[in-house]
């Protein structure tokens, strides 16, 4: 899960690289390190820490040249160190590398290195790839041939850059499993994990595809399968503009990302969805009544907002869903065949366990459908369909607005499969006028924050928070609760309401902290008197709702738009999102990079 980055052209590498890092130290930031070639040497710096300590190294000007190669990690194999960091370069220093993804049979290939004298100096599973390729180097004489013979024996993931003095006027790039794009200038080309990175540069860019090798010139790029015959490639043209990666006013991309939404909500239906005419979804041609059963896999807030959608498949298709994680899903033999569909959904499109169980559904004969954000990631390409959440660029670690935009498109692909079932009532044309007035609504609670920030004051130095609601409340509950675990540090659990009496009510004493959220009419009353049982224990409690509620001792009620309760994890997510950001802003912490995490989860 680290970033990487590399630029070859006529412009001074450094600053061009530095700006990529900075906008991929969401993947990691435990350390960075640069390497540019010059007058046929490759110059390394490297800092422990974030990105502005390698900007702020005095070592940096003295690299001058104008093709480089750049890395933050987000360490697995060997501490946060000088040592571990990348580039890292072979024992002739002839070959310097950096690489995103896990080497796992990386012991194996050190060994065979130090039976041929190779020496290590760092912990990481990366540095057998310089090494590697400074061994077939030997034979070969020929770097493309090298790296390809490297990469052949490697187990594992991988995203790698190389540059070397024996090939001054490129950059070779390969990849499996990792991302990787390939931005395209004019006389410069650029490298990178994800597409924001140079978006400052290029909006035109090429998708290497797994066990594909590309030699990147200042003004030619070649692409090659794994064997080196020559393949062709199609540059695609990305919407994305680049103020959409920046921050703008904002203290915070978290916080921009959150006030983003009524926007990309909007961008996310589109066309797809008009009053008073059927749901439109080009290229997917399912047959729906040959399906019996729906899977909806994902990871972490993706796979809430799969929970948070569920119901609305139920009650308009008619047929079951059942909804998992995908690292779950993928080592617990699902009972899935030809006549299941399984959904994935993914922000990144490049999560390792959403991918390997995209691809054991296709493997047992599953329908496959991604709903994915980053254009051309690797899901995209695996699935039988996609459908894209216009959700823009998202930096912040904790994910926001790509859950709101999922949340909207997969109800919406729900309309499209209860039409294309033939089913058609007054209650589905109000579905779709309801989530037309969405990004309204949604400004609305953007609109005023005060009650969230005030309460969010009173709470922050608490040990332990709870939430509770039923149904879709019950989802949001969950994706309230590792919000504010993601970005607070503080301990939280999502229950569904009618089981805090079952254990958990056991917790609550003077002065803990309930979160309920009541916007469904048939179930409020049943949650307004679960937070009556927490009261009477003496909790502390705030209630998102938007429905009649009885008078109690409520220390915070935020009142949020009516609307069906399948949508209101659109709106009621709002003031939880807010709510987390306040909290870990009141405690001093970075929202945006969250210890521990990394926004992209490419390993397993
Ligand atoms: C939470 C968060 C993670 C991701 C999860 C899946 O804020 O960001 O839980 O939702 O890692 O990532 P994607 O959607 O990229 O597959």
């Amino acid at each position: 899960m680290c970033g990487i980055v590399g630029y070859i052209g006529t412009k001074k590498a450094v600053p061009v690289l530095i700006k990529g890092l900075l906008s991929l130290e969401y993947r990691g930031y435990d350390s960075a390190g640069i390497c540019v070639l010059n007058n046929d040497i490759l110059n390394v710096v490297k800092s422990k820490g974030r990105v502005k300590n390698l900007e702020s190294n005095p070592e940096l000007p003295n690299l001058t040249g104008s093709i480089g190669i750049a890395h933050t990690r987000w360490a697995t194999h060997g501490i946060p160190s000088n040592e571990n960091s990348h580039p890292h370069l072979d024992n002739s220093k002839e070959f310097a590398v950096v690489h995103n993804g896990i080497i796992e049979n990386y012991t194996e290939l050190r060994k065979m290195l130090e039976k041929e004298g190779y020496t290590f100096i760092s912990q990481t599973d990366t540095e057998v790839i310089p090494n590697l390729i400074s061994y077939y180097y030997k034979t070969e004489k020929d770097i493309l041939k090298a790296v390809s013979l490297a990469i052949k024996d490697l187990k594992g993931s991988y995203a790698i850059e190389v540059i070397s003095p024996l090939l001054p006027d490129s950059i070779i790039v390969a990849r499996k499993d990792s991302p990787l794009v390939i931005g395209v200038g004019k006389g410069e080309n650029y490298v990178a994990s994800d597409i924001p990175a140079v978006l400052n540069y290029t909006t035109k860019f090429y998708f290497l595809e797994d066990n594909e090798i590309a030699k990147i010139d200042k003004d030619k790029i070649s692409f090659y399968n794994n064997s080196l015959q020559p393949i062709q490639k199609e540059i695609k043209d990305i919407e994305w503009d680049a103020a959409s990666s920046e921050k703008g006013v904002f203290a915070d991309y978290m916080l921009k990302e959150i006030f983003e939404q009524p926007q990309v909500v909007m961008e996310t239906i589109g066309s797809r969805l008009k009053p008073n005419e059927k749901c439109y979804f080009e290229d997917i041609d399912i047959d729906l009544k040959d399906i019996n059963k729906i899977f909806v896999v994902a990871c972490g807030t993706a796979m809430h907002a799969g929970l948070a959608t569920k119901y609305t498949f139920e009650h308009f298709c008619k047929i079951p869903v059942e909804v998992d994680m995908a690292s779950e899903f993928r080592y617990r033999n699902p009972l899935i065949d030809e006549h299941t569909l399984c959904i994935f959904i993914s922000q990144s499109g490049e999560t390792a366990d959403t991918i390997a169980a995209l691809k054991l559904a296709k493997n047992a004969g599953s329908k496959t459908l991604a709903v994915v954000n980053v254009i051309g990631s690797s899901i995209t390409r695996i699935a039988d369909y996609t459908i894209y959440t216009h959700a823009g660029p998202e930096i912040a670690v904790a994910s926001t607005k790509a859950y709101t935009c999922q949340v909207v498109l997969l109800n919406i692909l729900a309309i499209y499969f209860a039409e294309s079932l033939g089913y058609s009532s007054k209650e589905l044309e109000n579905f779709k006028t309801e989530i037309l007035e969405l990004p309204s609504k949604m400004k609305i609670i953007l609109d005023d924050t005060k009650l969230i920030e005030d309460f969010a004051k009173e709470v922050y130095t608490q040990p332990d928070l709870y939430f509770i609601g039923r149904n879709t409340d019950y989802a949001v509950s969950m994706e309230g609760s590792l919000k504010l675990k993601e970005i607070s540090y503080i301990h939280s659990e999502a229950y569904a309401a009618g089981e805090l009496k079952h254990g958990p009510i056991a917790l609550i004493e003077d002065g803990v902290t309930v979160i309920g959220v009541a916007t469904n009419p048939n179930l409020v009353e049943k949650t307004m008197s679960n937070l009556e049982e927490v009261i009477t224990r003496g909790a502390n409690v705030m209630v998102i709702t938007n429905q009649d509620i009885p008078n109690m001792k409520i220390n915070c009620n935020i009142r949020i738009p009516k609307c069906s309760s399948m949508l209101s994890p659109v709106l009621s997510v709002i003031p939880l999102q807010l709510f987390a950001y306040y909290i870990a802003k009141d405690k001093n912490l970075d929202v945006d990079k969250p210890r521990n995490l990394a926004k992209s989860v490419t390993v397993e």
